[in-house]
């Protein structure tokens, strides 16, 4: 008759110095498989127990127990000690630097070049002290229009034909929602939001018209920029738009001022930079310049001093505050600084083309 109570005390006793000596978490959950598992020593010596008499059963399954419930302890024990050890370790280990690139040949993208023309303008006047904000694509009439100084059946209108949004589209009551045609509704929202000057924002975002060709897409990209503030002139407006352009195009570029009309600046301009292609000579190559048309000067943006009925209407006083504002097409500067004759490129997504950037 074996004594299986001493079998188990033995077996206790090797579990004990294997335990205490297992080096890491594998090796333990080798330990456990071989003391407590299924087919393991505690199963296997328990197996003598049909043999015994019925009045030695109650101390050997007491001793049974004590066994399993040391070796299930040393081993939770032991857990604790080897987790805390890796994670010591590794804390004392070489850093892991989580910013570095990945290894291997995944290829990386890289921003669109409209993405990139916008935010390097942006930051061109981020440096001149303007703070960047945003506004919702689609709009209501009356911040794309109506607070713009256009009345609702002025002919101005037709020039920024858009895309309106109903009530089914959107979900619910739609007073006049339409996408944006241009930037100028940040104007409103952020002067609105400030509450009173001084505000001088750059704005970036996406614009939509009812035009498709090959200067120009149904979806477009446009940066707005404005600065009110106690007397702002005219002369403030000419030298940040030239210093923009200096900063955009190069040193040497020079810029002109033509009148024109947008209803929410008055005096309106549009202004020209010297032709990129040509250097503002009018002549490449010993002919006309196509770029410029011969001209010497490149149209590329709107720009004015905000009409006092705009300052009204976001509760400015105009006799206390003056501003200017601009605005331009980050496709067509985009065009121009990379010799580019098609904006449909642009949104065709082909990589041999973006790939360039
Ligand atoms: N919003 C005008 C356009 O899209 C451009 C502009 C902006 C003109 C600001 C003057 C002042 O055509």
């Amino acid at each position: 008759m074996p004594d299986l109570v001493a079998e188990l005390e033995s077996l206790a006793r090797a579990a004990r110095d294997a335990i205490a000596a297992a080096g890491d978490e594998p090796g333990l959950e080798a330990l456990r498989v071989r003391y407590l598992g299924k087919k393991g020593e505690l199963s296997a010596a328990l197996r003598g127990m049909g043999q015994l008499a019925a009045e030695e059963r109650p101390r050997v399954g007491e001793a049974a127990n004590r066994v399993r419930d040391e070796v299930e302890a040393l081993l939770a024990r032991a857990r604790e000690r080897l987790e805390a050890d890796r994670l010591e370790r590794e804390l004392r280990g070489p850093p892991l630097d989580v910013t570095l690139p990945g290894r291997g040949l995944v290829a990386r993208g890289h921003r669109h070049p409209v993405t990139r023309t916008s935010e390097e303008i942006a930051q061109i006047f981020a440096r001149l002290g303007y703070r960047v904000a945003s506004g919702p694509e689609i709009e209501l009439d009356w911040y794309n229009f109506e607070a713009l100084n256009f009345p609702p059946d002025h002919p101005a209108r037709d020039m920024q034909d858009t895309f309106f949004v109903d009530e089914a589209t959107l979900g619910g009551p739609a007073p006049g929602a339409l996408l944006r045609t241009h930037t100028s509704p940040i104007q409103i929202r952020a002067m609105k939001e400030a509450g009173r000057p001084p505000v001088r924002v750059v704005a970036p975002g996406r614009v939509y018209r009812s035009d498709f060709d090959q200067t120009h897409s149904p979806m477009f990209h446009q940066v707005e920029g404005f600065c009110v503030d106690r007397g702002i002139t005219f002369a403030d407006l000419k030298g940040t738009l030239a210093a923009f352009a200096r900063a955009f195009f190069g040193p040497g570029t020079r810029t002109r001022f033509r009148p024109s009309y947008f209803p929410f600046v008055e005096p309106g301009a549009e202004v020209d930079v010297s032709c990129t292609i040509c250097g503002g000579t009018g002549r490449k190559d010993s002919s006309r310049c196509g770029a410029c048309k011969g001209t010497g000067w490149l149209e590329v943006l709107g720009a004015g001093m905000v009409h006092p009925v705009v300052l009204e209407n976001v509760g400015f006083d105009p006799r206390a505050a003056t501003g200017f504002a601009f605005g331009m097409g980050v496709e067509r500067l985009t065009m121009l600084k990379y010799g580019i004759d098609d904006l449909r490129v642009f949104f065709d997504n082909d990589l041999r083309f973006l790939q360039q950037f």
